[in-house]
C-alpha cells in the first residue's frame, strides 16, 4: 500500500461525499448558507469522517448508511473550530489557511453558521433512517449527539475557557483533552462501528483507541502552535499563549510532549491491534498523526 497515495484518494472521495450534504445557497437567508459552506469547504484534513469510514470498514460495513454520518461529524467539527475561533473564545483570524467565518461574513453571521451547522448535522444524520431503518441508526445518532455536547466537545470547551490565565492540574488538562478534542474521535470511530454492527466490547475498545488518538492529537497540536508557522499550519501560531492557556506543552515542555504523542499513539496502536481487525490503512494513519506537521 502506498498510504500517500490512498490517503489522497480517499480524502477525495470524502471530500466528494461532504459536498453532497452542504445546502444549497439560496432564498433570503443564503448569507448562512454561503458562511457554512465557506467554513466546511475551506479544506481541512477530514480525519473525523476518515476514521468513522475506515472503523466502518474494518467491522465489514459496506453500505452507505455512514455516508450522511460522515458528513454530519466534519460539519459539527468544523461548528466547533467556526465558535473556538470567535472573538470571544480564542479570536483567532486564520482557519485552514483562510480568514475565519467570523472574519469574513462577521460576528453574528458566525455565531449563526456555527448554530446552523450544529443543527443541519443532526438534520443530515437522521436522514441516515431513509438508507436503513434500523436500531443502529438511532444509536449511531445518541452517541453523535453526547459525544458533541455537555459530556463531550461542549464540556471540554467550557473547562479550557474557564481555565484560561490558570495554572491547571494535570488531571484537569486531561479531562479538558479527553472531552474538546477526544470526544468528536471517539464519536467517529464508535458510529463507524455501531453502523458496521460491532459488538458493545468492539465498540468499546474503539473508544478507548480513539480516546488515546484525540489525546495525542491534541497533543501534538498544542505543540504546532509553537513549533509551526501560519503557513504550515493554516492557522495562527502562538494562539495558546496570546490566550493565556496552560496546554500539555506549557505542563510538560516540548521534548516530553513529543516523546508522549508517540507513546500515546502506540497505546492506540495496540488497542486497535488488539481487536484482530486488520485495517492498515488505518494504522498507518495513527502512526502518521504522530508526525503530522499540520
Ligand atoms: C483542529 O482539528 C482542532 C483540534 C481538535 C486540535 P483538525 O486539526 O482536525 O482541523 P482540520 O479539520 O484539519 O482543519
Ligand atoms: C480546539 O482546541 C478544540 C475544539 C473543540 C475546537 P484549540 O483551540 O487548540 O484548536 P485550534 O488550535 O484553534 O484548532
Ligand atoms: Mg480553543
Ligand atoms: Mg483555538
Ligand atoms: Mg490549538
Amino acid at each position: 500500500m502506498n498510504f500517500k497515495e490512498e490517503l489522497s484518494k480517499r480524502t477525495e472521495e470524502i471530500e466528494g461525499i461532504i459536498k453532497n450534504y452542504l445546502p444549497a445557497e439560496t432564498d433570503f437567508q443564503k448569507t448562512v448558507m454561503e458562511a457554512m459552506n465557506y467554513s466546511v469547504l475551506a479544506g481541512g484534513k477530514r480525519l473525523r469522517p476518515m476514521m468513522m469510514q475506515e472503523t466502518y470498514r474494518m467491522f465489514g460495513g459496506e453500505g452507505k448508511v455512514v455516508e450522511p454520518f460522515m458528513a454530519a461529524i466534519e460539519m459539527i467539527h468544523t461548528y466547533s473550530l467556526v465558535h473556538d475561533d470567535l472573538p470571544a473564545m480564542d479570536n483567532d483570524e486564520y482557519r485552514r489557511g483562510k480568514k475565519t467565518t467570523h472574519a469574513v461574513y462577521g460576528e453574528a453571521m458566525g455565531i449563526l453558521a456555527g448554530d446552523a451547522l450544529l443543527n443541519f448535522a443532526f438534520e443530515t444524520a437522521v436522514g441516515a433512517f431513509d438508507l436503513e431503518m434500523d436500531a443502529k441508526v438511532g444509536r449511531a445518532l445518541q452517541i453523535l449527539a453526547r459525544k458533541a455536547g455537555i459530556y463531550g466537545m461542549i464540556g471540554g470547551q467550557v473547562v479550557d475557557v474557564e481555565s484560561e490565565g490558570q495554572p491547571i492540574s494535570n488531571e484537569k488538562l486531561d479531562f479538558i483533552y479527553r472531552l474538546k478534542t477526544s470526544a468528536l474521535i471517539e464519536s467517529s470511530m464508535m458510529i463507524g462501528a455501531v453502523l458496521a454492527g460491532a459488538d458493545g466490547g468492539e465498540i468499546q475498545k474503539m473508544e478507548q483507541v480513539a480516546r488515546d488518538v484525540g489525546l495525542a492529537f491534541q497533543i501534538q497540536d498544542d505543540i504546532l502552535d509553537v513549533t509551526s508557522t501560519l503557513e504550515v499550519l493554516g492557522k495562527p501560531i502562538h494562539s495558546d499563549d496570546k490566550n493565556q492557556k496552560t496546554t500539555y506543552v506549557t505542563l510538560k515542555g516540548l521534548e516530553q510532549s513529543k516523546k508522549d504523542v508517540a507513546m500515546i499513539s502506540e497505546r492506540a496502536l495496540g488497542t486497535l491491534i488488539s481487536l484482530e481487525k486488520n485495517n492498515l490503512f488505518l494504522e498507518e494513519l495513527i502512526r502518521m498523526l504522530i508526525t503530522r506537521e499540520k
